[in-house]
């Protein structure tokens, strides 16, 4: 990724201060969602940086992972696999609780969300890690259900809040805003 790209990106997200709740300045994607340029350009440099690793799916988290990680698991020719929020997918679930940034959340993931044979490689993706709360229940879900989280991929990273701490897979971001 080079500045300019990552210039190109970082300027088409909006800072929305004080959004859900006072004193959070919240992270916008919807303008990058907007602009075909900075998306494309994002999408090309995740499909650059996966295709080498062999993936077998992408897990998105609810709700803005879904975008990202649906969209790279088509360029990458795998399957894409929801981690959804507490009560909305249809079949046998396993649930995790977490606490968030702003209050408390419980995901889950389809038991047989990556097939019969275990020790799938998938790949994690969501907007944004904070606390990392959000996406280490999502990753420990991916191990109770029988496979393996390679890594997981975030387009922004509150690095100051030190959310990639602690967790047993290898952290990216695209973006680290301080
Ligand atoms: C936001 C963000 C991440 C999570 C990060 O989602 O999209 O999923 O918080 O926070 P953490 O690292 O502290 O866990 P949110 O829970 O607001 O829900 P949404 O994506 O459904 O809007
Ligand atoms: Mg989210």
């Amino acid at each position: 990724l080079t500045s300019e790209e990552k210039s190109i990106i970082l300027n088409s997200i909006r800072d929305i201060p004080d959004f859900p709740k006072p004193g959070i300045l919240f992270k916008d994607i919807t303008t990058l969602l907007g602009n075909p340029q900075a998306f494309d350009t994002l999408m090309n440099h995740l499909e650059k940086r996966y295709e080498g690793y062999e993936l077998d799916y992408v897990a998105g988290i609810d709700a803005r992972g879904f975008i990202f990680g649906s969209i790279l698991a088509d360029r990458l020719g795998i399957g894409f696999v929801p981690v959804r929020k507490q009560g909305k997918l249809p079949y046998t679930t396993v649930a995790e609780k977490y606490s968030l940034e702003y209050g408390f959340d419980e995901v889950e993931i389809h038991i047989d969300a990556f097939g019969e044979e275990k020790g799938a490689k998938v790949l994690l993706i969501d907007d944004l890690i904070a606390t990392g709360g959000t996406a280490k229940a999502a990753a420990n879900l991916i191990d109770k259900v029988g496979a393996h989280c390679v890594e997981a991929c975030f387009i922004m990273e509150l690095a100051f809040l030190n959310g990639r701490e602690g967790f047993n897979s290898e952290v990216y971001s695209v973006l680290q805003i301080d």
